[in-house]
């Protein structure tokens, strides 16, 4: 450590509480702080996540090394105000969280970085894109330019449902001024994985392979979600298809920042898509931060020391480190929500059958939750909790979230899960 003695997290949700959990293992961190928290997390302070000033302030004044969760405070220049005062963060930068926070910046740096992406053309104009939409041979995927909490992304099975897509966006404007413009892009068919990586802004290292789930009901129904549930790792991702990845995607990816003089610090995260027919890797999306939820599974499987290799990436010395060792094992993360959600949802219902004994084999990371007056859990958001397992087997691993799943309850009526959670990845 570096005259530092705590580290505050910034979020409050499932993937920030695992993050907060694995950094407290370091033995030279002696508080773990979470602006804001929630009803699982026990040292928050009621600093919102976006308000990085009072963050600044209350990080210089604890002696906090600070981790960043979410987007919307990297988006907002959270790192660069930190770094204009000296005090150590790790995150990337505003301009660097572009990648994230503005499609249309990242798709023409894939182009131009020649990062395997689909073809896509970029719209202000609602009857431009139409007529667009009218002249294409293929299902396109529309997307929201902007931050919209992972429910910008509409794929179409239909040319009316594009038409419905980009009238929500361009003119319901939906998500505000992220929608002021619209990617549209040729859909890739195939698997879905999420890759991330520690970044020092010249060098990474890479996490191992994980899937999420993104629409809200079993079998790919329904909405986009923030996230309903993860696994790790993917057997069928061999080290050969990770190096592909790593030589095609993260390494161009990190050189071309730089060159765009805005070096990469952080978590990137790499949404692909494993085309069916080449079975070669796509660039869906970049995220500049840890993905949620598939950041619980990777934290259960982490053998290595996370906080080591975020120090090592705030002082650009990731290439001297090791590479991340992980358990054999498989995690899985199934996340309970408030019934409605990803729309409306209703809060405040008292949580029962959560299990308090230690299980190594079993963390329930905490999101949309906090405790009442009377110091009793209730709901607060739309996702409220990610059970995550660990098991010699995908099976076995699949069992033991959902048997804790089962015996948790805010009402029936109230709350909602998948339950295909890993049920065809291979091996199961
Ligand atoms: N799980 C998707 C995301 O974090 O963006």
């Amino acid at each position: 450590m570096h005259g530092f003695e705590n580290v505050l997290i910034v979020g409050s949700g499932g993937r920030e509480h695992a993050l907060g959990w694995k950094i407290s293992q370091n033995e030279h961190v002696q508080k773990v702080i979470y602006a804001n928290g929630n009803g699982g997390t026990s040292e928050n302070i009621s600093i919102s996540p976006n308000d990085i000033e009072g963050l600044a302030e209350y990080a210089k004044n604890n002696n906090c090394f600070t981790v960043v969760g979410p987007e919307v405070p990297l988006s907002m220049g959270i790192v660069d105000l930190f770094n204009s005062f000296g005090l150590p963060i790790f995150g990337p930068t505003k301009s660097a969280s572009r990648l994230e926070s503005s499609k249309e910046y990242s798709k023409h740096f894939m182009k131009k970085y020649s990062i395997p992406t689909s073809d896509f053309q970029v719209f202000s104009d609602y009857d431009k894109a139409l007529d667009f939409i009218e002249h294409i041979d293929y299902l396109p995927v529309i997307k929201a330019d902007g931050l919209a909490a992972g429910k910008g992304v509409f794929v179409s099975s239909s040319k009316s449902e594009a038409v419905d897509s980009i009238d929500l966006l361009l003119n319901k404007r939906i998500f505000g001024e992220s929608c002021n413009k619209i990617i549209i892009e040729k859909r890739v068919i195939g698997e879905e994985l999420s890759m991330m990586a520690i970044c020092d802004g010249n060098s990474f290292t890479l996490l191992d392979s994980c899937r999420d789930y993104k629409r809200v009901f079993d079998n790919d129904g329904g909405p986009n979600t923030g996230g309903m549930g993860s696994y790790s790792p993917l057997p069928e991702i061999t080290d050969i298809e990770r190096e592909y990845i790593a030589e095609k995607i993260f390494q161009p990816a990190l050189k071309g920042m730089s060159n765009e003089g805005s070096p990469f610090k952080g978590f990137l995260y790499a949404g692909l898509m494993i085309e069916k027919h080449t079975g070669k890797p796509f660039v869906l999306e970049f995220n500049s931060r840890m993905g949620d939820p598939e950041c619980q599974p990777l934290m259960m499987r982490m053998q290595s020391d996370l906080f080591k290799y975020i120090e090592a990436a705030e002082n650009q010395a990731l290439d001297s480190m090791k590479p991340i060792e992980w358990s054999k094992k498989f995690s899985v993360c199934v996340i309970m929500t408030s019934k409605g959600y990803p729309d409306k949802y209703e809060t405040g219902y008292t949580i029962k059958g959560i299990n308090k004994e230690y299980d190594p084999d079993l963390m329930i990371f905490h999101s949309g939750t906090k405790l009442n007056q009377n110091n009793e859990l209730v709901t607060a958001g739309g996702r409220v909790l990610s059970v995550t397992s660990i098991g010699n087997t995908m099976k076995d691993a699949i069992n033991k979230a959902y048997e804790q799943v089962y015996k948790i309850s805010w009402g029936e009526d109230q709350q909602q899960f998948r339950k295909d959670i890993g049920a065809k990845a291979p091996g199961n």
